[in-house]
């Protein structure tokens, strides 16, 4: 790795060449936990403006793929690249979770994480903070910018609660909502930051059917009105193959498919991988 030279036009050929389709590309991306390869030289892209999942039999990595985009994991190898459409490319790998939020991407958790005991718009709030600029010295001394930042984050906060559902429920207590809203809200909160890509981890687990197909209706929206990507992990086969455009398959660490739903439905690797997982 070390002793190769980037070719040496590479520096010039941004102003003629064509924008990167992809809005986030990962390449070489490796994981090793003492002798498990967890995820062993991943490359996977995600077109902009698009629904692309991410799925695999339990185990197969999909969690940590999503831990080591976002800082909470440093990979072991390989490349984190986000590619925003207003300016040059950002290199993601090693930067701490709060950056990588700021730059641009946001998550959802396999278990939900939200603050039981604060309100539904407390949660909100607290995503909004990735944008907010007083920091920690601005909010003890709240001058008068300092406060009028916060008016507008609860703004910003509560409209998108509006949009998305739970204005009703703002000052509810987020341990009080149903799972399925818990589910929703965990999403809004994630789109307080702005991100240009959102990244869901297994968001049906535990809904029933009802609340699953809500939940396909609100990740159809969120794509459209947020104008950003989606990169959907999930179980949900009737899901994923209803919302999106392409999909990636992991086993064992490892990409072993990739294309579009009808191709990945019938392609007998990944049929192979997921009769072995019982
Ligand atoms: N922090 C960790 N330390 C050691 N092993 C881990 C850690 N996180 C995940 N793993 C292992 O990596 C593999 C992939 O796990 P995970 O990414 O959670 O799978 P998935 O989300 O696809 O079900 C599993 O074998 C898991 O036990
Ligand atoms: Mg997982």
């Amino acid at each position: 790795m070390s002793g190769q030279q980037a070719p040496a036009a590479s520096n010039l050929a941004g102003p003629q060449s064509a924008p990167n389709p992809n809005i986030l590309e990962t390449r070489d991306l490796s994981m090793v936990f003492g002798g498990l390869i967890a995820l062993n030289r991943v490359d996977l892209s995600v077109e902009r403006d698009t629904i692309t999942a991410l799925i695999g039999p339990n185990g197969s990595g999909k969690t940590t793929f999503f831990n080591c985009i976002t800082g909470i994991y440093k990979p072991t190898r390989g490349q984190v690249s986000l590619y925003p459409a207003d300016g040059p490319k950002i290199s993601l790998r090693g930067l701490p979770a709060d950056k990588v939020t700021y730059m641009g991407l946001a998550r959802t958790f396999q278990n939900i994480r939200l603050f039981n005991n604060l309100t539904v718009l407390e949660n909100v709030l607290i995503g909004r903070h990735s944008r907010m600029k007083a920091g920690l010295l601005g909010a003890l001394l709240r001058n008068k910018r300092t406060r009028q930042e916060e008016l507008d984050a609860i703004d910003y906060s509560f409209e998108l609660l509006v949009s998305y559902g739970l204005d009703h429920v703002a000052n509810e207590l987020a341990k009080n909502l149903p799972y399925g809203d818990q589910r929703r809200l965990e999403i809004v909160r994630a789109l307080a930051t702005e991100p240009k890509v959102l990244l869901l981890d297994e968001p049906a687990a535990g809904l029933n059917i009802g609340e699953t197909a809500a939940l396909k209706d609100l990740i159809i929206r969120v794509k459209e009105a947020e104008k950003i990507s989606i990169l959907l992990i999930e179980h949900d086969m009737s899901l994923v193959m209803n919302v999106s455009q392409k999909i990636f398959v992991i086993d064992y660490g490892i990409l072993i498919a990739q294309g579009p739903p009808e191709e990945i439905k019938s392609d007998p690797k990944v049929i192979k991988a997921y009769l072995g997982e019982e």
